[in-house]
């Protein structure tokens, strides 16, 4: 047994005359392909190539998975289009070694395998896969970009070009046995053979698979145009070229070179190094890098909560305790009304069903989950989140009554959308302990939950709950007890400018067009329709209070005569099986771009607003939240990063212009003087 270790590679020889090539990068819980593993790794095949060993295994010695990508820090370190090309075409040529080896090749995979790790485990002759834990993908179109170390093809090569393309398109991740299934890895097996299946691959090397009949089909010449097309509209229903160009160049290289290997290759590094240095890339890429600041936000080495009792079963406390027990909590759930805890049970059931498959997990989970009528949870639980109607004195009266019944250390988490904690705090002996954990709706899906913090709220109470929230693989970001938080604050003027519009005749369905064709991911009134006018309606008195915004006298109406949106299937629209049925559009009094600039200036003007009051502490946490709460355009960087990117002068010119037209609701906050142009 011989053995050569480098700083992120060790190489060990065994008795076999197999190499195993283990990947362990220092000071990092994941592995990353950066520019120093690969340089090693060039130097590791290089010899390898003289030495001729039986094989080469290709596996990770870290915990979390085989490789989690590239090292995404070395995306914006590029100044030109040539020195990521140079740097794209040497991993190229490493790969490209990998795969000329003569020995069977294999990577031994476990747990995270994706971008950059699977066009790795793509060059190996063979995949290996740790049945339970291994997830393989190629998510490179999430940060704007595409498959850059010849995965493109090799991927192709292995699953065919519709599974391969669409891996690609997705982004999604496919678990072993999937992976085995579409041809992606030959083998998946529990981790107790993984070893014995590497040796044995290497020694009795199996036959590989070949790709289905019509695979030639497609590729033919005047075959291959129409497919790409129907690949192009489908991308189209989801993302616009000229935000999102890069499932476009996805297509269009299918498209050129799937019949010519080495074009495809040659096209793909320089496909790429185009794509990473545009506007979406670096900016998907900041947003990618905001979402680990939030995390990196809820890291508590004393974190130590274990059970948590929620109460109010309605929309948000039923989703919200099925979630923390998917996530593996012990969850109390209390209503005043059994049949509210029976449909939570009815919900999880189906919810467990769809995520988890396994009947025996999805039993696990359900036991996690315990309807509790009676509050006995109250005494053992680390976290206490309330839930029930919006209203100070009903939530008063109930922190009175549960408050002697708490451990001293519990904490109280209100999902409150719009109380200021403030009110709250004098209902408590202890008002240190009441924090704000504002969730939406949906709680499966929407991935950001806000941290509110009152003058009282202790650190603890506020650590404790950023820690849960990352636990529960949501994104924290505090915020302050301010009316509407950040993300209700910055929606609402958005909001009701969209109901002005309709007011003023505009068709619903183009005030919606035209906010999908700036980069939000719904229209306003299709998402007013969403939330629930109520709660829109709610949220809007309270906020206007302290800001500039009307009541909507449609908004009324549509809430009196019960019509609340999707929930009661008629709002601004009507809803069919779940979905908005859309009037054609007609003649509008307003032109789009008027459309685009009022619901966009009424945004970016209440982001400023929220800046100079630090309702979250930093630019770059202003940014995340709105990009993750309201999902403002990802392709731009977020609200402020885009005002940067507009100028803000510009910026404020419009809005100077659209006061003068409209009066005093588009009057520039007085924050626009102070922001700093950055350097
Ligand atoms: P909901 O009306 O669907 O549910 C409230 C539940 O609380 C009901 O099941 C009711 O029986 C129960 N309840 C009321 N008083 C109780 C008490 N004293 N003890 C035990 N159970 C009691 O309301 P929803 O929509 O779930 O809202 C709950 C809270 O979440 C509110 O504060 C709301 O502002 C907030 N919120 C709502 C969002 C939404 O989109 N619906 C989004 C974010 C926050």
């Amino acid at each position: 047994m011989a053995k050569k270790t480098y700083k992120h590679w060790k190489v060990v020889k065994d008795d076999e005359g197999i190499a195993w090539l283990h990947l362990d990068i220092p000071k990092s819980s994941a592995n990353t392909l950066g520019e120093q593993t690969l340089i090693e790794l060039d130097a590791i095949i290089s010899t390898l190539a003289e030495e001729n060993p039986k094989g080469v295994v290709f596996l990770s010695d870290k915990e979390s998975g085989f490789i989690a990508g590239a090292d995404i820090n070395e995306f914006t370190t590029f100044d030109s289009e040539d020195a990521a090309l140079e740097n794209i075409q040497r991993a190229h040529s490493i790969f490209n070694n990998i795969e000329k080896l003569p020995c069977p090749t294999i990577a031994l995979i476990h747990g995270f395998c994706l971008g950059g790790g699977l066009e790795l485990a793509l060059a190996c002759k063979y995949r290996i896969a740790e049945q339970d834990s291994a997830k393989l993908g190629l998510p490179e179109v999430k940060l704007g970009i595409h498959p850059g170390f010849g995965g493109s093809i090799r991927s192709i090569e292995r699953m065919g070009s519709f599974a391969a393309l669409d891996l690609m398109l997705t982004g999604r991740t496919l678990d072993a046995r999937r992976a085995k299934r579409t041809g992606l890895v030959n083998y998946a097996v529990p981790e107790r053979h993984l070893l014995k299946a590497a040796r044995e691959t290497v020694l009795h090397p199996p036959h590989t698979a070949k790709l289905p009949w019509w695979e030639t089909l497609i590729r033919l010449s005047f075959i291959r145009p129409l497919v790409a097309n129907m690949m192009r509209k489908k991308v189209a229903a989801r993302a616009a070229k000229e935000h999102y160009p890069a499932p476009y160049a996805i297509i269009d290289l299918w498209q050129k070179y799937v019949g010519n290997r080495e074009a495809y290759l040659r096209e793909e590094a320089k496909s790429i190094a185009h794509l990473l240095l545009g506007y979406t890339a670096q900016n998907l890429i900041r947003v990618f890098k905001l979402s680990e600041t939030l995390k990196s936000l809820g890291k508590d080495k004393s974190f130590n909560v274990k059970h948590i009792h929620v109460i109010g079963g309605g929309v948000m406390g039923g989703d919200i305790a099925i979630w923390c027990a998917l996530q593996g909590f012990d969850v109390t759930i209390q209503d005043q009304r059994h049949e509210t805890l029976a449909a939570v049970l009815k919900r999880a059931a189906k919810l467990y069903q769809r995520k988890l498959k396994d009947r025996r997990k999805v039993k696990n989970t359900l036991d996690r989950l315990m309807p509790d009528i009676h509050g006995y949870g109250l005494t053992k639980a680390d976290v206490v989140i309330e839930a029930i109607f919006e209203d100070v004195e009903v939530k008063s009266n109930l922190f009175r009554e549960i408050e002697p019944k708490l451990k001293r250390t519990t904490i109280i988490a209100t999902n409150t959308s719009s109380i200021p904690l403030e009110e709250l705090a004098p209902a408590l002996k202890k008002p240190d302990r009441l924090v704000g954990l504002h969730f939406f709706n949906p709680v499966a899906k929407m991935p950001l939950v806000e941290i509110v913090v009152g003058n009282k709220t202790s650190k603890k109470a506020k650590q404790t709950a950023m820690a849960l929230t990352k636990h529960i693989r949501r994104l924290p970001l505090p915020v302050t007890s301010t009316p509407g938080f950040l993300v209700n604050r910055i929606l609402m003027p958005y909001l009701t400018e969209a109901v002005t519009l309709y007011e003023e005749g505009v068709p619903p369905a183009l005030i919606d067009k035209v906010a999908l064709k700036f980069g939000m991911p719904m229209g306003p009134i299709e998402l007013a329709d969403t939330v629930g006018l109520d709660i829109c309606l709610k949220v809007a008195e309270n906020l206007a209070q302290s800001m500039p915004i009307s009541i909507s006298k449609t908004l009324q109406e549509l809430v009196n005569k019960k019509q609340l949106g999707k929930k009661t299937g008629k709002g601004f629209y009507e809803f069919k099986k779940g979905k908005a049925v859309k009037p054609s559009i007609s003649n509008s009094p307003v032109s789009d771009e008027d459309i685009q600039n009022r619901l966009i200036a009424r945004l970016l003007n209440e982001t400023i607003a929220c800046l100079r009051e630090k309702v979250a502490e930093s630019e770059d946490l202003i940014d995340a939240g709105i990009i993750f709460g309201t999902g403002f355009a990802p392709f731009t960087g977020g609200p402020l990063h885009y005002i940067e990117y507009k100028g803000q002068e510009n910026l404020l010119a419009m809005l100077r212009q659209l006061e003068q037209k409209y009066g005093d609701r588009f009057k520039p906050d007085a924050g626009w003087e102070s922001i700093q142009p950055s350097q």
